[in-house]
């Protein structure tokens, strides 16, 4: 389990900590995911693969969850949180090119609008505070989404064997790569029982790899399941015509 330093609530950016919830809440969101639909799983290795995906996205949720201050009250988070919703969500709708799908934001952006508004109310009785004062007068960035697989690919390709030491070595950084860490790194030792009857994951990658072979083309059988879908789908709507 890894843990970060946290934020000092007085003296970081009211930005920083928008930044950090958004990053919690999809890790959060993978989380649950992988956890409420792996079970629904007829292969067996399909269920281990979520399982195994999803006990990955619990530490990113710990990881990022760390860096909260734990000081902040309840009533503060809350706050912060919802602005973080109204934040995303109103880029989203002054971003959005398809306008039907703004529409949608446009919704969410309000009724993220009134939680806020609410817990405001919420932190103004109970607290006596003005919500205010957890962001200040600026609350402003230049945003914006933009196409990132480049980006991810390039950080993925240098950051992947990056190891995360809780206690520098000699001194030096707190990192390391992955070949030069030290043959106890407690790690192993968690691998060598978690892992001990395989590793979904690495059986897929196997199995497509296999199947590549066999039909002596690269892709996939979930890229060949989509398409016979699609036809029948098609052929189905067809009919209705
Ligand atoms: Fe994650
Ligand atoms: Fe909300």
């Amino acid at each position: 389990m890894r843990l970060l330093k946290h934020y000092e609530k007085n003296r970081a950016l009211p930005l920083s900590k928008l930044h950090i919830m958004t990053l919690l809440s999809g890790e959060q969101q993978t989380y649950n995911y992988y956890k409420n639909v792996g079970a629904f799983f007829t292969d067996p290795l399909a269920r281990r693969l979520y399982a195994e995906i999803g006990e990955v996205e619990e530490e990113h949720v710990t990881f990022y969850g760390s860096l909260l201050d734990p000081t902040e009250t309840m009533l503060e988070r809350q706050v912060l949180h919802e602005l973080m919703e109204v934040y995303n969500y109103l880029h989203c709708v002054q971003q959005e090119t398809d306008e039907r799908i703004r529409g949608i934001w446009d919704q969410f952006l309000h009724m993220e609008l009134t939680h806020l508004q609410l817990w405001a109310d919420m932190m103004r009785k109970y607290e006596g505070r003005d919500p205010a004062e957890l962001f200040g007068g600026t609350l402003t960035v230049e945003f914006k989404f933009t196409e990132n697989k480049e980006y991810i690919r390039r950080t993925l390709e240098r950051q992947r064997d990056v190891r995360e030491l809780p206690i520098p070595l000699d001194g030096g950084p707190n990192w390391v790569m992955k070949d030069d860490l030290p043959k106890d790194w407690p790690s192993y030792r968690y691998q060598h029982v978690a892992n001990a009857d395989g590793v979904p994951s690495e059986e897929i990658v196997d199995r497509q790899r296999r199947e590549a072979q066999r039909t002596e083309r690269p892709g996939n059988e979930l890229l060949e399941r989509a398409r016979e879908l699609a036809v029948q789908f098609r052929g189905a709507t067809d009919e209705k015509r």
